[in-house]
């Protein structure tokens, strides 16, 4: 059993083929046309599979898109995860082949691709102390028909990731056309005003992260109320503290927002702590 290891090719799976690339018709390079999900597999087994499992499919609803049953993606999991303890898997489902022209054509096959990746190696010091994050310029897109799932066009992301590279700077966050905050580049936002949690709302943008979903049910187990709602920057220099999800990554702790200082010992830290290892911990097999 090993750790993927930066210097070792990362493997992948399209279609069930080992190393096969992709078609240029593929309507996933071509427009975006798919859904992704990214996992944590830690002892060779998955962290939270149901949740992205679930998610795959709600985005399959909105597009429209027939996924492959999730009993091939998850033997396809398990093959191409198979000998190796810690990685991060990323599931594509594109809407399979097309010719020019945005029109889908009913009946195409989906084309899955997986691929597996090192665990990012995040400096223990983000987990304890906290990140640093900045403000990004690049708007997040509104629309609420693509509003939640994981689809494949993240240029917001892309243009906001590209905003610095200051490896310091663990994220950047982003916000709506009409300044409303949305959450990270990669990650969901909570905000802890001392008694109660609050995460902006989904609805018009942004991603119903996995982590987030987790973080809901867990705070709503412990009777501590989570608000989804629109949170502005005004909210965000009132609020007690700050935290990150993301199900590579955990949870963040934020310490630095641009010039303002959050002191991380007035966050939930028990809260935070059990959701961290919530979201780390395998769970199952695959299925
Ligand atoms: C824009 C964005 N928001 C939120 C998330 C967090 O989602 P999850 O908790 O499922 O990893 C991600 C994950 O990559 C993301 O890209």
């Amino acid at each position: 059993v090993t750790t993927l290891s930066n210097s070792r090719l990362n493997r992948s799976l399209v279609d069930g083929e080992p190393d096969l690339g992709l078609p240029i018709t593929d309507r996933g390079l071509n427009y975006g046309d798919g859904l992704f999900e990214t996992l944590l597999v830690r002892g060779g087994r998955p962290c939270q599979w149901p949740r992205h499992r679930r998610r795959l499919e709600l985005g399959g609803r909105r597009l429209g898109l027939v996924l492959p049953p999730a009993e091939l993606l998850a033997e396809e999991a398990s093959l191409l995860t198979r000998g190796i303890a810690d990685g991060v898997l990323k599931i594509l489902i594109t809407r399979g082949d097309g010719g020019r022209g945005y029109r889908p054509m009913p009946g195409a096959a989906p084309r899955r691709v997986l691929t597996l990746h090192p665990v990012p190696d995040y400096p223990a010091g983000w987990y304890r102390e906290g990140v640093a994050l900045r403000r990004c310029a690049t708007p997040a897109t509104h629309n609420p028909a693509l509003a939640g799932i994981k689809h494949l066009n993240r240029l917001d992301s892309v243009l906001a990731r590209a905003e610095w590279d200051d490896p310091a700077i663990a994220e950047g966050l982003m916000s709506g056309p009409d300044g409303a905050l949305i959450g990270g580049t990669m990650t969901n936002l909570f905000l802890w005003d001392g008694s109660r949690l609050s995460t902006p709302a989904v609805d018009c943008c942004g991603i119903a992260g996995t982590v987030r979903e987790l973080a809901l049910e867990i705070a709503s187990d412990l009777g501590i109320s989570c608000a989804q709602e629109r949170v502005s920057p005004t909210d965000l220099a009132r609020a007690r503290g700050l935290f990150l999800t993301n199900s590579v990554a955990g949870v963040w702790p934020v310490r630095q927002l641009e010039d303002h200082r959050y002191d991380v010992a007035q966050l939930p830290l028990d809260f935070i702590a059990g959701l961290h290892r919530a979201a780390c911990t395998p769970e199952g097999t695959w299925p």
